[in-house]
């Protein structure tokens, strides 16, 4: 196995969480936390190694920015968070400078090394460490859509009262406010969903808009969401360990729209071996554009 140690740079609420995800799933020889906040960071690994009996993880340790660049998986949470009332994209310039401090310091990764993006906003994040560091694009990835198509497989499983396992579809495009649905690959126990009498235009849009809302209505009743982003996380890290190759909607660079947001990819253990065509009709092929856009002036008006 390629993979054994999984560094997390962020020890706040998703990183600690995700930590904790990991331990449960036992993925991960070794897993290291980092934060510049040394003194919570040393009572969450503390409240953490009282899990590792549990779990076949035989070290939890804090480390170094510095450190966690030795790492074989890197996942990056250090930053704001959003707020309520804040967009995703509030947040670009202070964790533009987040992420040129944390960069500074990972410039020794080992080049196998997969780097995963977490802090929002996710795509600009994914691509301003792909900017800063000196390491392979398809090895720098970002969580991107994955936790959005949880949240629209839930609610398309509850509109036809099935198990979400048997739901395939996918939110692609920004993690973010110009994320859109793919409707027209998105299927049921092998048949198109929109085929579904229950699936009317009305409830695809009702679920759409519930999909978008979702985070704003976690972060307006409790401040954070960190639950359902650990356990993408740790499947991600998951699908990388065991080189899975599994189609996961993350965010990752894509040439012909020159800009990091998701579609599906074939992930293994050398990060994105390559990107899976996926049918889209007119009108999501416009809405990917848009996302790409708006992602691409962002970029911009931070220089990248
Ligand atoms: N991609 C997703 O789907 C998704 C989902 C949930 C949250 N998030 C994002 O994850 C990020 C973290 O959220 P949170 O709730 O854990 O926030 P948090 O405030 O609880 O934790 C952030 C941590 O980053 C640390 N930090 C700040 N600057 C740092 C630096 N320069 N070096 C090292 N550590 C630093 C802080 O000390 C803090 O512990 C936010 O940007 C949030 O929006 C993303």
């Amino acid at each position: 196995m390629k993979h054994t140690t999984i560094a997390i740079i962020g020890a706040g609420a998703v990183g600690v969480t995700t930590a904790y995800a990991l331990l449960l799933k036992n993925l991960g020889a070794e897993i290291w936390l980092a934060d510049i906040d040394e003194a919570h960071t040393q009572g969450e690994l503390f409240d953490l190694q009282d899990a590792l009996s549990f779990s076949s993880t035989h070290t939890i340790r804090q480390v170094s920015i510095k450190q966690a660049a030795q790492a074989s998986i890197i996942i990056i949470t250090a930053g704001a968070a959003q707020l309520p009332g804040q967009t995703r994209l509030d947040l670009l310039k202070a964790n533009h400078e987040v992420m040129q401090a944390i960069a500074q310091q990972l410039q020794a990764l080992s080049p196998d090394a997969i780097v995963i993006a977490i802090t929002n906003p996710v795509d600009i994040v994914t691509a301003m460490l792909q900017a800063l560091l000196n390491h392979p694009k398809e090895q720098i990835i970002g969580s991107g859509t994955f936790l959005d198509s949880q949240r629209f497989r839930g609610f398309i499983a509850e509109t036809l009262d099935v198990s979400v396992s048997s739901i395939h579809a996918y939110i692609l495009g920004e993690h973010g406010d110009t994320q859109f649905p793919a409707w027209h690959s998105a299927q049921a126990a092998g048949r198109l969903l929109l085929d579904f009498a229950e699936m009317t235009p009305q409830t695809c849009d009702r679920i759409a808009e519930q999909t978008k809302r979702k985070a704003y209505e976690i972060i307006n009743r409790k401040g954070a969401t960190y639950y359902g982003i650990a356990a993408c996380v740790s499947s991600i890290c998951q699908v990388i360990m065991a080189d899975k190759h599994h189609v996961l909607p993350i965010s990752s660079y894509h040439k012909a729209l020159d800009v990091c947001l998701s579609l599906p990819v074939v992930l293994g253990e050398d990060g994105v071996v390559r990107a899976m065509p996926t049918n889209l009709s007119d009108a999501e092929q416009v809405a990917l554009e848009v996302s790409a856009d708006k992602l691409k002036q962002s970029l911009r008006s931070i220089g990248i």
